[in-house]
């Protein structure tokens, strides 16, 4: 049977379509609100009272990251998770981490630790290191440096290049993932994936170039002007976001504008069906950019 932590998310939803028919329960700090109509379990990190039911007779358990909180406090739940899994007798567990790109990064100090509690429990562990979604850059531009005009994108990025993925890609691989472990398990035949470690990101990264031309039509070009991280701290900091998350958000911009978020390696396409899902759209739907509605 599988366990899949945090339902209620965009990216275990995604993952649980995928997942139907399967034996298969969702775990959720709020099961009424899970939808698919899958059986549900009480499931909280921060309430050990919830680990052992929820654990209770999982063979794999697909362990989405619960990472917006402070450092002190993803270590906690994650450690809890984890030690909680190894009591009860978890034989795999799946967990969506950060891709190796993003080890600059403020968020990796918790994924970095929880990847090695991991490699220290007894049991096999697949690690997904899943790229940024394509809103997260769309995101902080929007915030920062909303673009003046229909022919300019302004965006703190630099000119650097950042490895994206879709999060349907990243969905379509974790349940590809825990799939055919749990398949092997319930056969009793030698596990996949176990003690992998793959990198998901799509191959081409995307640039303030490259989105200001996705935004561009022939006869209205849009070009990309780079605006400084002092403006995107001061709208992070301004947009009463919690300061874990501003501090979370400058150091992606940083790592952008250094050229620090290229993955060079990508397993990506060994774990879906088709090619990876281009990011670019989802890049320019998330910036709410006004060429979008001069185009209609
Ligand atoms: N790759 C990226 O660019 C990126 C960006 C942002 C975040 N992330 C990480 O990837 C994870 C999944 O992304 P997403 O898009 O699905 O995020 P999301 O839609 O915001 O969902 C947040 C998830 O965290 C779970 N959660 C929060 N507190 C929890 C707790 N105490 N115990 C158990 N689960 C808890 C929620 O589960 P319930 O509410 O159902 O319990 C939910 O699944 C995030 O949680 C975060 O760690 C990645």
């Amino acid at each position: 049977m599988i366990l899949i932590t945090g339902g209620t998310g965009a990216l275990a939803r995604l993952t649980i379509q995928r997942l139907a028919g399967r034996d298969v329960v969702v775990g959720s700090r709020t099961p009424q609100a899970v939808v698919g109509g899958l059986p549900t379990r009480d499931l909280d990190f921060d309430d050990p009272a919830t680990l052992p039911p929820a654990l209770a007779g999982v063979d794999t358990l697909v362990l989405v990251s619960a990472g917006y909180a402070e450092d002190d406090v993803v270590l906690a739940r994650h450690g809890a998770v984890i030690a909680a899994a190894a009591h009860a007798g978890v034989r795999h567990v799946v967990y969506t981490s950060l891709y190796g790109a993003g080890d600059g990064l403020g968020i990796a100090v918790a994924h970095r630790w929880t990847e090695r509690a991991l490699a220290d429990a007894p049991f096999d562990v697949t690690v997904l290191r899943n790229g940024l979604y394509p809103e997260v850059p769309a995101g902080l531009a929007a915030g920062a440096a909303p673009s003046p005009s229909a022919d300019v994108l302004t965006a703190p990025w630099g000119s650097g290049r950042i490895s994206l993925a879709s999060r349907e890609d990243l969905a379509e691989a974790l349940a590809t993932v825990a799939a055919q472990v749990d398949e092997a398990l319930t056969a009793g035949g030698p596990t996949p994936h176990a003690g992998r470690t793959y990198e998901l990101a799509h191959p081409e990264p995307v640039s303030g170039a490259t989105v200001a031309a996705a935004l561009s039509s022939p006869d209205a070009p849009v070009r990309y002007v780079p605006t400084p991280l002092a403006d995107a701290r001061a709208a992070l900091v301004a947009s009463g976001a919690p300061a874990y998350q501003a501090a979370h958000g400058l150091s992606i911009l940083s790592n952008a504008v250094a050229g620090a978020l290229v993955q060079s390696h990508t397993d990506l396409p060994e774990l879906l069906a088709g090619p990876p899902r281009d990011v670019l759209p989802e890049v320019v739907a998330a910036l709410d950019h006004p060429a979008l509605s001069v185009a209609g």
